[in-house]
């Protein structure tokens, strides 16, 4: 790091370091400008602010690029398993065949749930979000196995954490679901894959044990493939945030969960369903929606439209629409929201409003469609986000504490009244 950056303010030069990344991409180091300057950088929302060094995924938003640890999503969604990325995305390697079968047997071992939690997922309503029901079971199983309560990044215990988390997010969510639908839960098969284990605890019925078809496996495997990190976004800087506290890591992907369930990130899967339902049962041109979202004085946003960093394509976008199509060929199934969403893509791309400000469809637009697929209900398709997020969590809040990163902290300007005398309440 040799690079300077010159700041002129009040008369007075400063000298603030450059940092390059191994992309070439730069920053300038702003930490001591409050101290030397007194003024601080404003930038809401964190469009344009580095709050890490990090080495686990890189996005090229101009060029659409995506890589875990190195290796482009293209090629990985293509021939990795979920269980693989996860190994990849937590520990930097892609895992020998010996790392492998460790790794998924410990996925095996931790799958099932204390017997105790049963009274607990009894106690939500009927109606309860199954997003609500995750986030609350995470902190509650944590409380089951206090070792993970303890802030280890290193080692068998880490690797025990890590383990514990993202099996046991599976169950979770299955039950999840089969609670809220007042189904009788099922135990975890050690016998089945990840996905394959995840579809029968959500699928399988007394004396009918779901038969999972290899389609709808690789299905659920890409989809959780594509979600398993994405550097710095929403929920992500949520762990860390909460994870910069020191915080154990049951408790930093629970916050996470929570950020993730907003209609303008993961939320969005659903968001996109349900926008696409309204336009068929309204039976009006999709033109009508467009122009509703471009409309100043309307809120109403095209969900799956847009992206912070992605100004081109989203790489994964492209990806899940190929997978839409094989899918629904392989299973011989058609959906009707498939032409929409498609209309609605091939319209907004001839139109300068979307053009202009590079809205292009996001990983949640045909993601949908896909769950739609395969048979997830419509309340659980972020729920399937929160379990492939899970590895780019858990290795952001390890990387965090590995770091040993200062506490979150941001600044403001203050606009509100300067400082005034206590008025007594008769005088008011
Ligand atoms: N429909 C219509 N207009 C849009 C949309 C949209 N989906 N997204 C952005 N715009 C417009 C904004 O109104 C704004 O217009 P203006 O310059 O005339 O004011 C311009 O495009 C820039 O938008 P911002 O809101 O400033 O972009 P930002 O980066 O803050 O937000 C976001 C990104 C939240 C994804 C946004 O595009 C959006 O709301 N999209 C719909 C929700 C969605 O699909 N979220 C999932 C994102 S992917 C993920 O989180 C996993």
């Amino acid at each position: 790091m040799t690079e300077k950056a010159t700041l002129s303010i009040d008369g007075k030069q400063f000298e603030l370091d450059v940092y390059t990344g191994t992309e070439n991409e730069r920053s300038i180091d702003i930490t001591n400008l409050r101290s030397e300057t007194g003024c601080i950088t404003m930038d809401p929302g964190f469009g344009n602010t580095g709050s890490c060094f990090s080495s686990i995924t890189y996005v090229d938003g101009a060029k659409g690029i995506l890589r875990y640890r190195g290796y482009p999503i293209e090629e990985v969604a293509e021939k990795a398993s979920f269980v693989e990325i996860a190994y990849l995305v937590l520990y930097g390697e892609l895992p020998n065949a010996e790392q492998l079968t460790k790794f998924s047997s410990a996925l095996r071992e931790h799958a099932p749930l204390h017997s105790n939690l049963r009274t607990h997922f009894s106690g939500f309503p009927e109606s309860a979000p199954p997003m609500a029901i995750l986030s609350a079971m995470l902190n509650l199983v944590s409380c089951f196995h206090p070792e993970v309560l303890k802030v280890n990044v290193q080692g068998e215990a880490f690797d025990r954490t890590a383990a514990l988390l993202l099996s046991k997010v599976r169950t979770i969510a299955a039950w999840a679901y089969r609670i809220a639908n007042g189904k009788p839960i099922n135990h975890p098969n050690p016998n089945l894959s990840y996905c394959s284990n995840f579809l029968h605890m959500m699928f399988s019925e007394p004396y009918q044990e779901y038969v999972v078809s290899p389609v709808i496996e690789k299905a659920l495997n890409l989809f959780l493939v594509l979600h398993a990190d994405h550097e710095q976004n929403c929920s992500t800087s949520t762990v860390r945030v909460v994870s910069s506290s020191r915080a154990n890591l049951f408790s930093s992907v629970s916050a996470g969960v929570c950020a993730l369930w907003g209609p303008l990130h993961g939320g969005a899967n659903a968001a996109v369903i349900e926008m696409l339902e309204e336009i068929q049962q309204s039976g009006r041109p999709v033109t009508d929606y467009i122009n509703m979202a471009k409309a100043k004085n309307n809120s109403f946003r095209l969900m799956g439209f847009g992206h912070r960093v992605y100004k081109n394509f989203d790489p994964r976008s492209k990806i899940l629409k190929k997978q839409v199509h094989d899918v629904l060929k392989e299973l011989n199934k058609e959906d009707s929201l498939l032409d929409i969403a498609q209309e609605l893509e091939e319209k907004t791309l001839q139109d300068d409003y979307f053009v202009s400000r590079n809205l292009y469809p996001n990983v949640d637009f045909y993601s949908g469609i896909l769950m739609r697929a395969i048979g997830i209900p419509l309340n659980m398709y972020t729920v399937m986000f929160a379990i492939g997020r899970m590895p780019g969590w858990i290795s952001n809040w390890r990387e965090l504490h590995e770091h040993k990163q200062r506490i979150s902290r941001p600044r403001q300007i203050y606009t509100g009244e300067t400082t005034r005398a206590y008025v007594p309440l008769e005088e008011r």
